[in-house]
């Protein structure tokens, strides 16, 4: 009998654990959310794993936060984000409120958001303004914000604190500020920033502390 030659030994790329376990996240039960974005949703998904999009499938909010956000934003006319990763929820939020701008800022341009953006009709991207800008840099003279949703980097202290401070003026009286990521482990510098500005609210969904700016 001739010997088989023994096969090397499969190598598992560390890189595609992330991957993976992202896509897990995303492709979790999506039963709260509206049906337009679970279509929207199961496209981006399509276009992240065509892309091997990591940022996309790691850093976007998964199923549960997106629901309780999209609720919060139901009636607001003017919405900004803050940290827009891959652009999913900021085309969510267009995509379930026709009557709703949203500006979203990120420190870093990514190409592939427009594979994204032209996954929703041309008059939802058009409410959706991409921002290369970092947010601790200010509001500027934007006011009448309706809601504010800070999701910025890793998250820390500094990360969630100080773009706060820079766009809390633009946030109207009664409008409303979320913080993603609030009491999850792997994020303590979320709960830290909010003591640390004394802030007090409601939790929604899984992880979203709801701020509502008094008049
Ligand atoms: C968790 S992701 C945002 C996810 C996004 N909100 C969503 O739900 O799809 C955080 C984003 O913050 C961005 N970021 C990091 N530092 C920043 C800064 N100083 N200003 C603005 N964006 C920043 C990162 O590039 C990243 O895309």
């Amino acid at each position: 009998m001739p010997r088989r030659a023994a096969l090397p030994p499969k190598r598992v790329d560390p890189q595609q654990k992330p991957f993976r376990e992202g896509l897990s996240w995303q492709t979790g039960s999506s039963a709260s959310l509206p049906d337009e974005v679970v279509r929207f949703r199961r496209r981006a998904i399509l276009v992240a794993r065509l892309l091997r999009d990591e940022l996309a499938v790691t850093g976007s909010a998964v199923p549960r936060d997106l629901a309780a956000l999209l609720d919060l934003v139901r009636d607001a006319r003017h919405v900004v984000e803050l940290g827009t990763a891959a652009g999913w929820t900021a085309l969510s939020v267009a995509l379930v409120n026709p009557a709703c701008r949203v500006l979203t800022l990120d420190d870093t341009h990514k190409k592939r958001r427009h594979a994204y953006s032209i996954l929703v009709p041309k008059d939802v991207r058009s409410r959706v303004e991409f921002r290369t800008e970092r947010a601790e840099l200010g509001c500027g003279a934007i006011r009448d914000v309706d809601v504010l949703f800070v999701d910025v980097g890793w998250h820390s202290l500094e990360e969630t604190r100080d773009p706060f401070l820079a766009w809390e003026p633009a946030v109207r009286t009664g409008g409303t500020v979320v913080f993603h990521d609030y009491r999850r482990p792997d994020f303590p510098g979320v709960a830290a920033a909010i003591d640390e500005l004394g802030l007090t609210g409601e939790l929604h969904g899984g992880s979203l502390f709801v701020w509502r700016k008094p008049g």
